[in-house]
């Protein structure tokens, strides 16, 4: 599990005064990137990233703390769960705001895709997420298909 925490600026901030949409989509995908690389010891890219909900919005002031976790290893993909969470720093009220799963690939020297360790699911939760994980691989790759055909 990593952890990545940020504390909401003004400069973030979306033309309403709280923070913007695409800020949080970064800090994700940088939190998410924490974990995959912490597990294959490479550099990675971002193959993919799921959709995304936001559920309240985040204000100028508040502290964004992301958690996230290598769900499972295919061949040199990794998919990357992550949770965002904001607390109000002067109530000390903690609020889900988003949670998304991202693909990350290793990369070798070359910069060519590079076998991963695998993620040896042990508690009830960590074998969910792992199962959990196959069956949104197969979607993935399935929309990533789509894509390719509609471009030829
Ligand atoms: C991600 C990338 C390295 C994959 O390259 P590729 O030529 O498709 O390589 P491969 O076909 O060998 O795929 C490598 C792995 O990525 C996975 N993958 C590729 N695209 C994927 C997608 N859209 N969703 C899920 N997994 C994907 C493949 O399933 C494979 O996984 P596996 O080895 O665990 O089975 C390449 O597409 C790339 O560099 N993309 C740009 C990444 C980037 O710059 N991200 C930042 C965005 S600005």
């Amino acid at each position: 599990m990593s952890e990545y925490s940020e504390m909401a600026l003004p400069n973030d901030a979306n033309p309403l005064g709280d923070l913007l949409g695409g800020h949080v989509m970064h800090l994700v995908d940088m939190a998410g990137a924490l974990a995959a690389m912490r597990h294959a010891r490479r550099p990675v890219v971002t193959a993919a990233v799921d959709h995304m909900t936001f559920l309240h919005p985040v204000r100028i002031g508040q502290l964004l703390v992301l958690r996230s976790s290598v769900n499972r290893a295919f061949r040199t993909s990794m998919e990357v769960g992550v949770r965002v969470e904001v607390e109000d720093l002067t109530t000390g009220e903690i609020r889900h705001t988003s949670s998304a799963y991202l693909t990350f690939v290793a990369l070798d020297d070359e910069g060519k895709p590079a076998p991963v360790p695998p993620v040896i699911p042990e508690t009830p939760e960590q074998k969910r997420r792992y199962e959990e994980a196959g069956r949104r691989r197969t979607y993935r790759l399935e929309m990533k298909e789509k894509a390719r055909l509609k471009q030829t």
